[in-house]
């Protein structure tokens, strides 16, 4: 039977410090994505579910346990692999990224205003999306609440922002859009961006 484990992080637990902290990351990581990932095997275990790619189970789920179990394990594991550990200096996208933003919102600056303002007025939990469009090929700024994912909608993900309190409440406790501004300033890893974006297109 297959189980899916939890995926190791690109980068140590005090990695993304001192922007989110070790023991952020150590619950969120090591109690919350874990959870999510054991609360799914136990669910697929013994039922067609089994052998299937998370992606399947995502799209294939009715809303409930094992939609929302399955659509945070994935979206978890886009979370941590869409940052990277601040590098000191601006942490500025790609070439290729950055013409796309650029045709989508104008500049980077736009990008940054309006991605922060939808992260950070969410309301309750969930998600804010750098996503690509297939349909006009163009890239798009969106929020899902809870464990909802831009999956179900046909649209390719770039970069996750959690904004569950989960994320951040141990290191910015009710400033929501203190953490959305260093997530967007300094956390985004703008080359997983970018492969993906390269992904979308093909
Ligand atoms: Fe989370």
């Amino acid at each position: 039977m297959k189980q899916f484990i939890l995926p190791e992080l690109p980068y140590a637990l005090d990695g993304l410090a001192p922007v989110l902290s070790e023991e952020t990351l150590s619950y969120h990581y090591g109690k919350h994505h874990a959870a999510y990932i054991n609360n799914l095997n136990g669910l697929i275990a013994g039922t067609d579910f089994e052998n299937m790619p998370i992606e399947d189970i995502v799209a294939r789920a009715d809303a409930g346990p094992l939609f929302n179990n399955s659509a945070q394990a994935y979206n978890h594991t886009f979370y941590w692999y869409g940052m990277a550990p601040a590098k000191g200096g601006d942490n500025t996208p790609t070439d290729q990224v950055n013409e796309a933003l650029k045709e989508a919102f104008g500049d980077f600056e736009s990008f940054k205003t309006q991605f922060s303002d939808i992260a950070a007025k969410h309301f309750g939990s969930g998600w804010a999306w750098l996503v690509h469009n297939p349909r006009d090929k163009k890239l798009q700024i969106i929020k899902t609440a809870n464990a909802e994912t831009p999956l179900t909608q046909g649209l390719d993900p770039l970069i996750a922002c959690d904004v569950w309190e989960h994320a951040y409440y141990i290191d910015y406790r009710n400033k929501r859009p203190d953490y959305v501004s260093v997530f967007i300033e300094k956390m985004i890893n703008w080359d997983f961006a970018e492969m993906h974006l390269n992904r979308a297109r093909q």
